[in-house]
């Protein structure tokens, strides 16, 4: 069966054509079990029981008072929600399970080196352990209610424990990926103004023990240059006592956490009653500009939506072993690693190495030593552990009832993969689409109680109406099969406050788009523009086709195009830059930039790999381009604005499409043989895209 229609109309209506895929049925014995098991749920969260709907997930949570007013829309689209409720995200985390689950873990960390064993941290412990450390951020770094502090911490158990110290006083924590350069940390440390930075001295990653703390100088000399001072510098030690850095300690500035903390021996903080209104963390993320935008998340509204989206789609229970094999330098790693499944009191399982180290059976072998029941990851990882060891699943005694895949399309061979063989075809799978400004899923399936389709994500999830419009504003048809951007028609509890200090562009990028009447506090006049295009298939299912506007997807990461532009702008040969994405089967996208040098300068290897450095030392390895191509000069439109698409359609064997709009259609053709020579060269042979690829690259850039 195919859906879809011929193209008509706007660009954002073409059509897209795939096949459609037959569904797969959970279990009996999962439906048994789940905490969604009763189809009266879907009509408890209909519309016209919103926004009261979501007291469902704030009652999840242990409140100090509670709220009047569920969702006040006075000042749109600055929605607020649980206002005049008060609570603290620590003691919901940890303190209210120490009753009933002081003797449980909360965490279990798995270092990389497989001969170091597992460690269990149990609530007690962690209850211990962020109590000392918000009395060192409290008592020796002097931060306070407000405050914001930077975090550049890897996958170690100290990372979810300064978290939760922040959060006990109310201090606003902003953890940079670890994988990001110390330039990309110092950006972040200016932008929210943070004067103190929490970093690591080393972490173990591919076998190697990686110098991280050499970063951290780096940080404070990128936030200085920017005009913001960090008066401290709090260094964990990977193994206390013993420091694995070359970098030196910068005398009355760093400080190892170890040593501080024996001051620190047993002290308790009372956790701060919060707001629900008051910021919890920030999380910066990429888009339209090179200037990284830093996601405000609250701390009521956040946490219900991570509490409950975790208990009925990700169907944790507290005696599960719960795994999500992300990163908490991400949102997923925040929502699904540390504040949804410790709100719901369960284990959650951090692993701090490689997927693939030593080799693919690694994550089996971790899942089995545990008894994981729930694994959560990303497509790009299943699509490598499936490339590096196809059969290594089924050597390991692995069962999880459930299964979650997030951050990107997943290809549906290679859903079907993830599904028979890690699955053993006893799991439920669940896509779950959403992104960093969201705090939770947006679309997904309930686990027990709608079918899974390979490739899609399925319907909006719990209390989230998602609307497909198309380039001018109107509606397409529910269920027509007919693509364009997916937006959200209502408020929900997790989305983010603002942009951390640029409220007007919070207004202009996600809701001026798609706003019906900026007088108006009704929120259905203002939806909320996700940036993805998708279409919806009969079955209110969708399938989200990807980014519509400036940005990346590597490996579900997101990388702004001008901010890999602007990085390699820094070399002083390059004179221009354009960054597009090309099809890459493990990453699903990779970069390749396109630089054209100033007058007087010569291409040269040297130079590309300038580039590439470049981009390494301002965004960080994740961002490094497969291809830097120097060429003669960009393609261009007659009022100078570099067109990407054509470029993007070079780099991946397509077709160029209308070039008569440029002021030199002439060059197209150079850089066709010279980038294409040089793939074909290399074995990088062109492969037949799909409908909704090709769609991607022909109008990737589209918004110039
Ligand atoms: O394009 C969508 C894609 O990842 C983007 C969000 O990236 P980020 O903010 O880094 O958050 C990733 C984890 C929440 C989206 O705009 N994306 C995310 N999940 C999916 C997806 N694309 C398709 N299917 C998904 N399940």
């Amino acid at each position: 069966m195919t859906t879809g229609q011929q193209p008509q109309g706007s660009e954002a209506q073409i059509a897209v054509h795939w096949r459609e895929e037959g569904y797969f049925y959970p279990p009996a014995k999962f439906i048994g079990q789940a905490n969604a098991a009763d189809p009266a749920i879907r009509d408890r969260f209909a519309e016209d029981k919103f926004p009261e709907c979501f007291k469902e997930y704030a009652d999840l949570l242990s409140w100090d008072s509670y709220w009047h007013t569920t969702l006040d829309t006075s000042n749109p689209p600055f929605w607020k929600w649980f206002v005049g409720g008060r609570l603290n995200a620590s003691f919901n985390c940890v303190d209210r399970h120490l009753a009933r689950a002081g003797n449980k873990a909360a965490l279990i960390w798995v270092p990389e080196p497989e001969t170091d064993d597992p460690q269990a941290i149990t609530y007690r412990e962690l209850y211990r352990r962020v109590n000392e450390f918000a009395a060192l951020l409290r008592d020796f770094a002097q931060l306070k209610t407000g405050d914001r502090v930077t975090f550049h911490l890897p996958m170690v158990p100290e990372l979810p424990v300064s978290m939760l110290a922040c959060a006990r006083l109310g201090v606003v924590h902003s953890e940079v990926f670890g994988g990001f350069s110390g330039g990309a940390c110092g950006d972040r440390i200016a932008d929210s103004g943070s004067r103190v930075l929490v970093t690591m001295d080393g972490y173990f990653r591919g076998g190697e023990l990686v110098d991280h703390k050499a970063k951290a100088d780096e940080a404070v000399a990128t936030a200085r240059e920017l005009g913001a001072e960090v008066d401290k510098v709090l260094v964990w030690r990977r193994h206390p006592g013993r420091y694995a850095s070359k970098s030196p300690m910068v005398e009355g500035r760093d400080f190892f956490v170890d040593e501080v903390l024996a001051d620190f021996r047993g002290s308790l903080v009372e956790p701060v009653s919060l707001p629900a209104e008051a910021p919890l963390f920030l999380m910066y993320t990429s888009g339209t500009t090179a200037r990284p935008k830093g996601c405000q998340h609250s701390t009521g509204g956040y946490l219900a939506y991570v509490a409950g989206t975790s208990k009925y789609y990700q169907d944790i229970h507290p005696e599960d072993t719960y795994w999500c094999m992300a990163d908490i330098g991400w949102i997923t790693g925040h929502s699904y690693i540390v504040y949804g499944p410790l709100a719901l009191g369960t284990t959650s399982v951090l692993y701090e190495g490689a997927p693939n180290y030593p080799d693919a059976g690694r994550p089996w072998r971790i899942a089995e030593r545990l008894g994981v029941t729930i694994f959560h990851t990303a497509p790009t990882a299943i699509r490598m552990l499936r490339k590096l060891g196809p059969a290594e699943p089924a050597k390991y005694d692995i069962h999880f009832k459930h299964m979650t895949t997030v951050g990107e399309p997943i290809e549906p061979d290679v859903w079907r993969w993830y599904h028979e063989s890690v699955g053993k075809g006893d799991a439920v799978v669940v896509d779950t689409w959403w992104q960093t400004e969201n705090g939770g899923f947006l679309g997904a399936t309930l686990p027990a109680l709608e079918p899974m389709k390979p490739g899609s994500c399925g319907p909006g999830v719990l209390g989230i109406y998602p609307v497909i419009n198309d380039e001018n504003g109107d509606v397409v048809a529910a269920g027509s099969g007919k693509a364009g951007n997916i937006c959200i028609r209502n408020p929900w509890p997790g989305i983010f406050q603002t942009i951390w200090g640029q409220p007007e562009r919070f207004v202009q990028i996600y809701y001026e788009k798609y706003c019906r009447n900026p007088d108006s506090t009704d929120w259905r006049d203002w939806p909320y523009f996700a940036g993805d295009g998708a279409v919806q298939a009969a079955d209110g299912y969708f399938r989200i086709l990807g980014r519509v506007d400036d940005v990346i997807n590597v490996a579900g990461h997101r990388l702004g195009t001008k901010e890999l532009e602007s990085a390699s702008i820094t070399v002083e040969e390059i004179a221009e830059a354009a960054a597009v994405p090309v099809l890459d089967e493990l990453r699903g996208r990779a970069v390749e930039m396109y630089v054209a040098l100033k007058p007087g300068f010569t291409p040269s290897t040297d130079i590309e790999q300038k580039v590439a450095k470049a981009i390494e030392t301002h965004i960080g390895k994740i961002a490094r381009p497969m291809h830097v191509w120097i060429v003669a000069d960009m393609p261009k439109t007659r009022s100078g604005k570099i067109m990407r698409r054509v470029i993007a359609a070079i780099s991946n064997f397509q077709q160029v499409g209308d070039t008569t709009t440029l002021s030199n259609p002439e060059i197209v053709d150079d850089i066709r043989h010279h980038v294409q020579a040089e793939k074909v060269a290399r074995g990088e042979t062109p492969r037949e895209l799909t409908p909704q690829e090709a769609e991607e690259i022909k109008s990737f850039g589209h918004a110039e």
